[in-house]
């Protein structure tokens, strides 16, 4: 018998996950010797480069008394808080200098630290390790390194092309990653003659397994109703076409479809900048295409109009979410969804508790629903 669920209510929880790297911004808008305001999970940052082109990112707020370090002076090395010119050196945001020192008062400007982040370059973009809150007395703290290395995009050969999407979005990063994940608005949303019709609506069943932190459609053949997939397969001379689609925490969505010697590869995460705002990178690699000229030009139309009608979409509904409703999160469409919030619950517990994560699949599942 299948499992007929009642719909299930759910209130999203806007919590945004700590001890994770976070895309910031794309890496070609960052120069040598400028300073960047940005925002991450509501934390003020001041992002840059210094002399060498070597990026980091430092707490937009002065240690001393809060004033943001973005107007302040940068030689490439260290920065000057406008305010009373403390200095600090912007890798480790150690204090350097404070000018109103008098030489008999020796105090160990050493130990002051203004906040700062492990800031990493990867594929195209700047990426921030955001730690998990510090304990009282930040300040005079050196920072937590990540654990993980930056997230990269999976390449399987040694030549290929690179381009990046961008899309803010007025919602909150679960609504975000929910419309990321959720297979049921396609026929709705993303309406193409060239991709797919309300018509061609018709039932699917893929496979689900759990991953660490994460779970997986497991590989399959992409969709037969869609004419880039049909294309791609003419054209690969592939006997067949294998799509992976992973999720894991916080926020990232990769995609991988080979084709015999060819490959696509996306990493797509749900960026939270404040409790209702997020932003949506999608960074893609191939080889496909690569002697057609309007390739990657094709490829990218194709990706910005999706990303458009998704962005177009949230916006919309975000004006339907400012009246707070109930919400709910039904089978097996939904599944993805009721996953994402386990995962971040079971995630959460884990850290309280200091034990292992409990995964939310016990196995393997399969899931049906029409799109
Ligand atoms: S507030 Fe920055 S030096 Fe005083
Ligand atoms: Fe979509």
């Amino acid at each position: 018998m299948p499992e007929l669920d009642l719909p299930q209510r759910q209130a999203t929880d806007t919590l945004m996950l700590t001890g994770f790297w976070y895309r910031v911004l794309s890496a070609d808008r960052v120069q040598r010797n400028q300073l960047h305001k940005v925002t991450l999970l509501e934390t003020p940052l001041v992002l840059g480069r210094d002399r060498l082109g070597k990026p980091f990112a430092l707490r937009d707020s002065c240690p001393h008394r809060g004033m943001p370090l973005n107007g302040g002076k940068f030689d490439g090395e260290n920065l000057e808080c406008p305010y009373h010119g403390w200095q600090y050196d912007v890798h480790n945001g150690q204090c350097q200098l404070i000018p109103s020192l008098t030489a008999d008062q020796h105090m160990k400007i050493d130990r002051i630290y203004a906040g700062n982040y492990a800031c990493e370059e990867q594929d195209g973009f700047l990426w921030v390790f955001i730690p998990d809150p510090g304990p009282p007395g930040a300040g005079f703290t050196e920072r937590t390194e990540p654990r993980e290395p930056v997230p990269e995009i999976a390449k399987f050969s040694d030549r290929y092309k690179l381009a990046y999407l961008q899309a803010e979005m007025p919602v909150s990063i679960d609504h975000g990653i929910i419309g990321l994940m959720d297979p049921a608005h396609g026929p709705f949303v993303h309406q193409a003659w060239w991709w797919r019709t309300q018509k061609s609506i018709h039932e699917k069943k893929k496979d689900f397994e759990p991953i660490p932190n994460g779970f997986r459609m497991s590989a399959h053949t992409p969709s037969s109703n869609s004419a880039p997939y049909r294309l791609l397969r003419l054209y690969a001379e592939a006997d067949s076409i294998t799509t992976t689609i992973d999720f894991v925490l916080p926020n990232i969505r990769t995609e991988t479809i080979r084709a015999g010697k060819y490959w696509f590869s996306s990493l797509t995460t749900v960026t939270p900048i404040t409790r209702n705002h997020c932003r949506i990178d999608v960074v893609a690699a191939w080889n496909l295409f690569r002697w057609i000229p309007f390739g990657p030009e094709l490829l990218k139309f194709v990706f910005a109009k999706f990303v458009e009608q998704d962005r177009r979409t949230m916006e919309i509904q975000a004006e339907g979410l400012k009246h707070n409703p109930h919400l709910m999160l039904i089978d097996d469409a939904d599944r993805p969804a009721k996953w994402y919030f386990q995962l971040k619950a079971a995630h959460l517990e884990a850290k309280r508790t200091g034990g292992e994560m409990k995964h939310p699949m016990a196995g393997p599942v399969t899931l049906k629903w029409r799109s």
